[in-house]
C-alpha cells in the first residue's frame, strides 16, 4: 500500500483516472469532494486511508451494482485482506469486518438474518410505534422551552438537545435496549466513528460494544421481553433459529445504522430550511407537504456519504472501466444523489417543489436496502412540523458556514446545529 506514481498525494485528481481521489477523514470540504467525484465517475478511484478502491458516483450505475450478485460484502473475498496489506490497524476496519449480520452476509444467508428484522418494521407495525415517537418528541421539546425559558439569549443545540436523543431512543426502545445504557452507547458510538480516535482506543470500544450486546443478547435469552431482540432470539426461520452471535450481530447493525443516520436526516432539513425561508414559507403555509421536504433532504444531503464495502468476486466491466476480482467498491451515497443525469442540471440546487417521489438512493437499493427506512421517515415526518410548530421563530444562531461536520468518513455527520428558537 502506498507505493505507486500517487503515493502521498494529497488532493484529488478528479477524472485523470491516475491518481485516487483522496476521501478526507475529516470531512473538511464535503461539497469539493462530492464535485471531485462527480467529476471522476461513474466509476471513481479512491483512496480509503491507505486502501485503493473504487467509488461509484452516479444513479444508474449504483442502481445496477447494487443488485449484482458478483459483488458481495464478505471482506474474505478482498484481495487487501487475504494479502495482509489491510490488518486490524486499518482505521475503518471496523465498518468493514462488522461480524456476521444482515449487513455483511449475501444471498439465501442474507435472507434468512434479515425477514424477521424486516417484517417488524412494516407500515402496520411502524404505526404501533408512532406514539412513543411523539412521546418523545414532545418531552425534548419540552426540555427545550424550558430551557429557552431560562436562558433567553443562550444558543440551544438543535443536536444534542433533540435531533440526538430522538433516533436513540427509539432504535432502543425497538431493540429492547435498556434506557439507561443511552449515554454509554452515544460515546461508544462517537469514538467508534470518529477518525480521531487512534486506532487501539477504536478496538477496545468495538470490543466493548461487542461484550455489551453479548451480554443483552444472553439476558434476554434468559427472560425476553416483548422486543425485536427477543423476537430474534425466538425466531425459527424455517427451523434454524439465528445464532446467539447472529442475534447480536443485527441489534449491532440496528443500533449503529439507526441512530446517527437519523439525526443527520433531521439536522440537514432543518438547516436547509432555514437557510432557504422561502421553501420554509412553502412548507408552513401547506403548499408543500413535510415528505417532500425529508425526500429532498435525503437526496441532497444523503446522511450516508461513503457506503463501505462489497468485493468483486469476478472482474465486472462497469461504465467501461473494470473492476477486478478481489477489488473493493465504495457507494458514495451523496454524490449519487447529486447525479445531474437523475436529478436535472440544478442537482445541486435544495428544492423542496421537486415532483415527490423524489428518486434517490439515500437508503440504498437491491436487497441491502435500509430496512429502517420507513422508521427514519417517520421519526422525521413527527419531528420535523413538531419543532417548527413549537419555534415558529426558530433561527440558526451561527452563520451557516460556521456549521461543520464530524470527522466521519462515511457518515455526514454535523458537529452541532446551534440555533435560536425565539
Ligand atoms: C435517514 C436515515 C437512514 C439512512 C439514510 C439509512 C441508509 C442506509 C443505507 C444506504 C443502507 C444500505 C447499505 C448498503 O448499501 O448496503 C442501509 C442499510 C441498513 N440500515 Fe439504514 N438508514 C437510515 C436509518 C436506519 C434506521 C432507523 C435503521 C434501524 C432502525 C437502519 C438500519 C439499517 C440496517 C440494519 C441496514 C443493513 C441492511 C442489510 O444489509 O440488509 N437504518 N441504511
Amino acid at each position: 500500500m502506498g507505493s505507486g506514481p500517487c503515493a502521498g498525494s494529497a488532493s484529488a485528481a478528479p477524472g485523470s483516472g491516475e491518481c485516487p481521489i483522496v476521501i478526507d477523514p475529516l470531512v473538511g470540504g464535503l461539497a469539493e469532494e462530492t464535485e471531485a467525484l462527480r467529476t471522476a465517475g461513474p466509476l471513481a478511484r479512491i483512496d480509503l486511508m491507505g486502501a485503493p478502491a473504487w467509488t461509484v458516483t452516479t444513479h444508474a450505475e449504483a442502481r445496477k451494482l447494487l443488485t449484482d450478485t458478483r459483488l458481495v460484502k464478505d471482506i474474505s473475498r478482498w484481495n487487501l485482506w487475504r494479502s495482509g496489506e489491510i490488518d486490524e490497524s486499518w482505521p475503518l476496519i471496523g465498518m468493514v469486518d462488522a461480524g456476521r449480520s444482515m449487513f455483511t452476509v449475501d444471498g439465501v444467508e442474507h435472507r434468512r438474518l434479515r425477514v424477521k428484522t424486516a417484517q417488524a418494521l412494516t407500515p402496520r407495525r411502524l404505526a404501533g410505534i408512532r406514539p412513543d415517537i411523539e412521546r418523545i418528541t414532545g418531552r425534548l421539546l419540552d426540555a427545550i422551552e424550558a430551557r429557552a425559558a431560562e436562558a433567553p439569549e443562550e444558543p440551544v443545540d438543535l443536536k444534542s438537545a433533540f435531533a440526538q436523543p430522538l433516533p436513540m431512543s427509539v432504535v432502543c426502545s425497538l431493540m429492547g435496549v435498556d434506557p439507561a445504557l443511552e449515554p454509554r452507547l452515544h460515546r461508544l458510538y462517537e469514538a467508534f466513528f470518529s477518525m480521531l480516535t487512534p486506532q487501539d482506543e477504536r478496538l477496545a470500544v468495538i470490543q466493548e460494544l461487542d461484550e455489551l450486546y453479548a451480554e443483552m443478547v444472553r439476558e434476554k435469552s434468559l427472560s425476553p421481553g416483548d422486543d425485536l431482540t427477543s423476537a430474534l432470539i425466538l425466531a425459527d426461520e424455517g427451523g434454524e433459529p439465528l445464532t446467539a452471535e447472529e442475534v447480536r450481530g443485527n441489534l449491532e447493525a440496528m443500533v449503529a445504522a439507526g441512530h446517527e443516520t437519523t439525526v443527520t436526516l433531521i439536522l440537514c432539513a432543518v438547516r436547509a430550511l432555514l437557510t432557504h425561508p422561502e421553501q420554509l414559507r412553502l412548507v408552513l403555509d401547506g403548499e408543500v407537504g413535510w415528505e417532500a421536504v425529508i425526500e429532498e433532504t435525503l437526496r441532497w444531503e444523503s446522511p450516508s456519504t461513503h457506503l463501505l464495502m462489497r468485493f468483486a468476486t469476478s472482474d465486472i466491466e462497469v461504465a467501461g472501466a473494470v473492476v477486478r476480482e478481489g477489488e473493493g467498491v465504495v457507494m458514495s451515497y451523496r454524490a449519487i444523489g447529486r447525479d445531474r443525469a437523475q436529478h436535472g442540471q440544478d442537482a445541486d440546487r435544495f428544492d423542496v417543489r421537486r415532483p415527490v417521489p423524489v428518486r434517490h438512493l439515500a437508503f440504498g437499493h437491491g436487497p441491502h436496502i435500509c430496512p429502517g427506512a420507513g422508521l427514519s421517515r417517520l421519526e422525521a415526518s413527527v419531528a420535523l412540523p413538531a419543532l417548527f410548530e413549537r419555534f415558529p421563530g426558530l433561527s440558526l444562531a451561527v452563520p451557516v458556514t460556521e456549521i461543520r461536520n464530524r470527522p466521519v468518513l462515511t457518515q455526514n455527520e454535523l458537529e452541532s446545529l446551534p440555533v435560536r428558537v425565539r
